[in-house]
Parts: structure tokens; C-alpha cells; sequence
């Protein structure tokens, strides 16, 4: 099979997860400018499984908001629109994603957790270099490797081969790809992010996070998640050894200089906040 093949093979696929309605409609609403507070928590509510997970969210320590909040226009302005349309689509792909019987050895939980520390790490840089809306770069961050979990369970030989070879070869899993297998999970992700519709920014941000290219349509998203995962990579291994930054594209680091500088300064407060993402996002799946 060539890489062609490969996401030929994946369309037919019948059980593959689809983006819920909920979310393609908020994802479509926020497009419009001229939606209201009103009518977008009218569509929310017509998804009675999503109101409580956003609720909850609102009401836990990730955003630490003094008082309860307990209804969804509410949220809606508390959070702002992008949040929502963030919270929405994150929760609707984790939850497509779960129940799903995954490869014996591909450790779904420790996907996500590293999903989410990509997530909130690329928050936070955003937050500080000011190159992006900090709730978008979350979303960029919690997708970039969604084409592993697509790997995993519909490509199992493929990515046994890989995972095999990254042993073998203590190769990156990437790495691994390019050696072994037609395609990488970054073109798989890329492309179910463009059958599920969302936003050309984060279809590039998922292409091209382990190799940053230029003509991407929000290269600042791309960038920070492309940066996030390297310092999460380093800091959350078991390993000992000091961060090894050497593969962040030189653009990037140039731009995010001062915070890979002070990266062992301040990853300990942001870690805290993966903790409780990771409550959030991960509990019972
Ligand atoms: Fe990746
Ligand atoms: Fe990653």
C-alpha cells in the first residue's frame, strides 16, 4: 500500500468515528459573527449528554471560577464562544475515540495524557508569546497526534511495525514511520481533520507538527503545539537527561527563546495544570 492507498483504505472505513453533530453545528456557528449568545446555547442544549460535561468543566479547578455556574448561557459567557466551540469538539473526539477497541500494547490513556499535556502546554505558550487565541492552541495541542489513535485501531500491522521498530531502532515514533511504513500519523490525522471539517489551522498544525512548514495557514498554531510537544516530550520522559531541544524547527525557537530559556522555571505550575486537565478530560474513559 502506498500512502495514496492508505487514506483510500481509511475512507471506506465504516466505523469510523464521525465528528457529532453537536460539534460540526457550533463549529459551523462560530464561523458566523453574527451568532448569539442565545442561539448558540440553544444548540448546546439540544445535545443533552454534552450540558454536563461543560458544566462540569466550568465548575472545576481547570478554570477556578469562584462561583457555581449552572446553566448554559451562563457558561457560554463566562467561558466565551471559543472555549465552548473548544470544549465541544474536545470532549466529542476523546469520547468518539473511547470504546474503541484499541491495539493489546497502544496505551489509549497514556495517548490522551500526553494529548492533554500538549494541550495545556501549548495554552500556556500562547498565553505568553501572544502569537495565538491560548483556547485554539489547546485544541491544536489535544489533536496533533489524533492520527496514532486511527494507526492503532484500523492500521494495526502498520503500526506494529512501527512500534517494533522504535524499540529495535530507539527510534521517535516518527522517525519509525518515515523508516518503515508509506505515511505518517500526521497525514493520517491531517486528513481525518479535513473529512471532519475543522478549521484549516489545525488541519496544518496536525500535518505538519513534526516538520513545520511554512505555507501552513496558521503557522503560530503550528508552531507552539510543534514546540509544546518537544518540551513535553522532554520533561514528562522517564529519562534523566536535559531537555534536548535540538529538534525544534529554528523559526520556532527563535520566537519562543525566552520561555524554552525559562522552561524548567515555570513547566512545574504548568504541570499542575495538566493534572487537573487530565482530571477533566480523562476521568471514566
Ligand atoms: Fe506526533
Ligand atoms: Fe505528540
Amino acid at each position: 500500500m502506498n500512502s495514496q492507498e492508505i487514506l483510500e483504505k481509511l475512507d471506506r472505513i465504516e466505523d469510523l468515528p464521525t465528528l457529532p453533530v453537536i460539534a460540526m453545528e457550533v463549529n459551523e456557528m462560530l464561523r458566523d459573527y453574527n451568532t448569539s449568545i442565545k442561539e448558540l446555547s440553544q444548540t448546546i442544549q439540544k445535545d443533552q449528554a454534552m450540558v454536563p460535561k461543560i458544566l462540569k468543566l466550568v465548575n472545576s479547578a481547570f478554570f477556578g471560577f469562584r462561583s457555581k455556574i449552572s446553566d448554559i448561557s451562563r457558561a457560554v459567557v463566562v467561558l466565551g464562544f471559543n472555549s465552548v466551540r473548544n470544549v465541544i469538539i474536545s470532549v466529542s473526539i476523546i469520547d468518539a475515540f473511547s470504546g474503541k477497541k484499541a491495539l493489546e500494547g497502544f496505551d489509549i490513556k497514556a495517548f490522551w495524557s500526553h494529548s492533554v499535556a500538549v494541550a495545556v502546554t501549548s495554552k500556556y505558550l500562547a498565553g505568553e508569546t501572544r502569537l495565538q487565541a491560548p483556547e485554539d492552541a489547546f485544541t491544536g495541542g489535544l489533536l496533533h497526534d489524533i492520527g496514532k489513535v486511527v494507526l492503532a485501531l484500523y492500521f494495526q500491522d502498520l503500526f506494529r511495525k512501527v512500534w517494533a521498530s522504535t524499540r529495535e531502532n530507539k527510534l521517535s515514533f516518527y522517525d519509525a514511520e518515515n523508516r518503515e511504513i508509506p505515511i505518517t500519523h500526521a497525514q493520517i490525522g491531517a486528513h481525518l481533520a479535513r473529512k471532519w471539517q475543522l478549521p484549516q489551522g489545525l488541519v496544518d498544525t496536525i500535518n505538519y507538527h513534526h516538520a513545520v512548514s511554512k505555507s501552513a495557514d496558521d503557522l503560530n498554531m503550528l508552531m507552539i503545539v510543534h514546540v509544546a510537544d518537544i518540551i513535553v516530550n522532554s520533561h514528562m520522559s522517564d529519562s534523566e537527561s536535559e531537555p534536548n531541544f535540538s529538534a525544534i524547527y529554528p523559526d520556532a525557537a527563535s520566537i519562543m527563546g525566552p520561555q524554552l530559556e525559562t522552561v524548567s522555571d515555570w513547566f512545574p505550575e504548568v504541570s499542575e495544570e495538566i493534572q487537573s486537565a487530565c482530571e477533566f478530560f480523562l476521568e471514566d474513559r
